[in-house]
């Protein structure tokens, strides 16, 4: 594998964690190693590279600037995977007591081949109780010809007690820069060339775990060879293009419910993964946002950006599109269009003037606070009709949303729905801020009513009675 063959040799090619690396350094330069570490942080972020670095540095013979040489005995010994004294424990298949029982009587002997011996405990979250109640004493003091690296991802379940014997260190999720600089590296030595945009676009998809980003780049050269495109870097990763993010775009900027809906629905239908899409969604919307903040002649031709600039409203529209998409939470029920379509109904049934007024438009209401409420409300209206949450794990799906014959009678049915729920809303809860006091008496009723001109926050034509009569 790439990542393997590209492992780092020195604490100078880890990137991203400097301030794991300038703090370790230091501690070889004045001799103040400790006998306990404890590295956390994300997967393939560096914790076990950067242990056995430190295991050879700890017994390099010819240290340089904190740098082990790589080329004494010791330092060969390490990388062969030959040397006795670095023992490298994964905790998640040896979890009992025994095994630390064994490590225990092991670690009393002198060291065999090196200065020091060095205990790796990978994935040491997966201890049994008993066993970290052994280890205890050891972690504490530890002969001194012995030190301790602990790794672990999950640092919450590391019991306190051992975690206030160890000097702690967490792994940050890699920037997107450092890995590109990591990518580019490995490319330039492997002789492949893939353009920069492709390598950010590995770096983003991976969040920050350098290992996956790795194994992506290996497998885009698997598949497109040693020069891909940024259309291939794309297809390789599965961010095809989808027409239908354009398309929902477009619905939103129109106020067009029924297609929003149907949109996010058929791409549930086709098996797609929606949070991709959605992250898609918002991409768009972020480069319309960003055509119509910049105002110029420029993406003139861009049918989006021509419908964006159609409304006096577009700004708050499209952050407000923004921070609902941004809040679509997929991991309950992946396969669910649900979150996806309450974001889009928050968007579009928001205070905003409906499409046929835009010259009468009064600001939009700061996006969020009303976006807020009828998120709520429709997450609500559809649990309600799935009989069940929607979010619960997916086990009655196709659900009755499903089986609606045509977005048209679905937008309709959802948007009088959440104009019911609003009246009912009314009763109860009792936490409204006055901002959205006022928008919810101006919703409650049916279209056109409620509609009070000159009190502070005077709304537009309801969106509502536009979109779902
Ligand atoms: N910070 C980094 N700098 C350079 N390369 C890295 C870094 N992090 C990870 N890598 C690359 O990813 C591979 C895996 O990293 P490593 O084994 O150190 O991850 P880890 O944090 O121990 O992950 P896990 O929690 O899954 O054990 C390395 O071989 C290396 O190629
Ligand atoms: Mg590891
Ligand atoms: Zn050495």
């Amino acid at each position: 594998m790439l990542y393997g063959k590209w492992r780092p040799k020195g604490f100078a090619e880890v990137v991203g964690q400097d301030h794991i690396v300038h703090t370790l350094k230091n501690a070889l330069a004045t001799g103040q190693v400790a006998h306990a570490y404890l590295f956390s942080g994300p997967r393939g972020t560096g914790k076990t590279t950067t242990a056995r670095i430190f295991a050879r540095a700890v017994n390099c013979r010819s240290l340089k600037d904190g740098e082990p040489c790589n080329a004494c005995e010791s330092c060969r010994a390490i990388l062969s995977g030959s040397a006795l004294d670095l023992v490298e424990m994964d905790a998640a298949s040896n979890r009992g007591i025994d095994d630390v029982r064994e490590l225990r009587e092991k670690i009393a002997y002198a060291p065999s081949d090196l200065a020091r011996k060095v205990y790796l405990l990978d994935e040491v979250h997966m201890l049994t109780e008993g066993a970290f109640n052994a280890l205890l004493k050891t972690l504490e003091e530890p002969p001194p010809h012995a030190i301790f690296i602990l790794a672990t991802t999950d640092l919450h379940k590391v019991p306190a007690t051992i975690i206030s014997r160890c000097q702690r260190y967490d792994f940050h999720r890699v920037p997107n820069d450092a890995i590109v600089e990591r990518l580019s590296f490995i490319c330039a030595q492997e002789g492949v060339d893939v353009p920069r945009d492709g390598l950010f676009a590995i770096a983003a998809q991976s969040r920050g775990g350098l290992r996956d980003a790795i194994t992506m780049l290996e497998q885009v050269i698997a598949r497109y060879g040693a020069s891909p495109t940024l259309d291939d870097v794309r297809a390789a990763l599965g961010q095809v293009h989808d027409a239908r993010t354009g398309k929902l775009v477009e619905a939103l900027l129109t106020s067009d419910l029924a297609s929003a809906l149907d949109i996010a629905r058929s791409v549930g239908d086709d098996g797609l993964d929606l949070a991709r899409f959605t992250r898609g969604v918002i991409d768009t919307v972020r480069q319309v946002l960003g055509a119509v903040l910049r105002d110029g002649a420029a993406a003139e031709d861009d049918p989006l950006v021509a419908a964006a600039r159609s409304r006096p409203d577009a700004v708050h529209l499209l952050a407000a599109a923004l921070s609902e998409l941004a809040r679509a939470d997929f991991r309950l029920d992946p396969a669910s269009p649900v979150p996806l379509e309450v974001a889009c109904a928050s968007v579009i049934l928001g205070p905003a003037p409906g499409v046929s007024a835009p010259a009468a438009a009064p600001p939009r209401q700061p996006a969020g606070a009303q976006g807020a409420v009828s998120a709520g409300l429709l997450a609500r209206v559809l649990r309600a009709r799935r009989g069940r949450s929607p979010f619960a794990g997916g086990a009655v799906r196709p659900g009755p949303l499903r089986a609606l014959p045509d977005g048209e009678s679905h937008a309709r049915d959802v948007a009088q729905r959440v104009v019911r729920s609003a009246a009912d809303g009314r009763r109860g809860a009792g936490t409204w801020l006055p901002a959205q006091d006022a928008a919810r008496k101006g919703r409650h009723g049916m279209p056109g009513n409620g509609r009070r001109a000159g009190r502070g926050h005077s709304r537009a034509p309801g969106s509502i009675g536009g979109q779902a009569h």
